[in-house]
Formats: C-alpha cells, structure tokens, sequence
C-alpha cells in the first residue's frame, strides 16, 4: 500500500478546494492510500511515498506553518529523498509559494518533483479543478510507475 499525503493550507477556501480535488484524482487505485490534511507532524512526514503541497501566496511568500514544517525536517535529519514530490495553489497576482516549495522539495530533499506546480487564480472554476484532479493522478502514476 503506497501512501499519498496532500498537505494544505488555506485561508478563504480557495487552495482547500484544490487540494480536494487533487486528493481525488490521487486515489487511483486501491493500492493507493490517500491522507487529506492541514497539519502534520514533521516526523510523520517519512511514512508517505509522495507528498503533495497545497499553498497559496500570500506576501510574495509561502505560509510561515511550512516554512517552520520544512526546517524542522532539515533539523530532525528526516530523509525525503526519493520521494515523489507536488506542489500547488491559489494566488492573485504573483503566487511565488508552490514553486518556491517546489524548490525546497527539489534542492534540498532531493525529492522526485513532478513538475510544473499548478497555479489556479482565486476561485477554481470546473476546467481547473479537472486539473487538479489531473495533477493527483499523475502523482499516483508516477508513484506506481517507482514501485
Ligand atoms: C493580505 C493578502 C496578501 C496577499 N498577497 C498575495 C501575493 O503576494 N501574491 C499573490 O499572488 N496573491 C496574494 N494574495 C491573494 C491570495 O493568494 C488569494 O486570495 C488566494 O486565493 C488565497 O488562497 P486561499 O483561499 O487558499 O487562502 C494575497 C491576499 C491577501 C488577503
């Protein structure tokens, strides 16, 4: 059973329907666990096979919650390596976090990153939560593809 983790954070609603929609589209098969959550512990994090970040942008930055999550990784030594790693998020006008988490994800786990992370402005209409239901699935496919 691999396990799949989409972690968000949302403050008006908008990166929490995404994250929805991408833990949807995960759930490929019933090989896949997939956990929805908005708060996790940093040496919980090694018990997933992938994990996906849901971000929006607020101040040109990523939320301070995962900025402190990420450094206590680094911190505690948890090995991500290998891994298979997302990223995504609601903006308006610039949206800098999924790809700097993508980023950190890439350069200092050395996770394995699907790319590009998926931008979705403001509100999600239809034809983008499709897409995130579509970054779901390839994250599960490229899980399965590793097993
Ligand atoms: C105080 C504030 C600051 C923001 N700063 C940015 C920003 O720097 N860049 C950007 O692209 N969007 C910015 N936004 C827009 C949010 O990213 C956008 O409203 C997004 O949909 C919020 O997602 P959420 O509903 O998941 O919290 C800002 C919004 C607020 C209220």
């Amino acid at each position: 059973m691999k396990q799949i983790l989409v972690l968000y954070y949302s403050r008006t609603g908008n990166t929490e329907k995404m994250a929805k929609a991408v833990a949807e589209g995960a759930q490929l098969n019933d090989d896949i666990k997939v956990i929805l959550d908005f708060h996790i512990a940093p040496e919980e994090l090694s018990s997933f096979d992938a994990i996906v970040v849901g971000a929006p942008t607020y101040h040109h930055d990523m939320p301070v919650d995962f900025k402190n999550l990420f450094e206590e990784v680094a911190v505690n030594g948890t090995s991500l390596k290998g891994k298979v790693g997302a990223t995504f998020g609601s903006y308006g006008w610039s949206g800098e976090a999924p790809k700097l988490i993508l980023e950190i994800m890439k350069n200092k786990f050395e996770m394995q990153i699907v790319e590009p992370s998926l931008l979705v402005n403001y509100v999600p209409n239809q034809k983008m939560l499709s897409a995130c239901r579509e970054l779901g699935k390839r994250v599960s496919e490229t899980l399965m593809r590793k097993a």
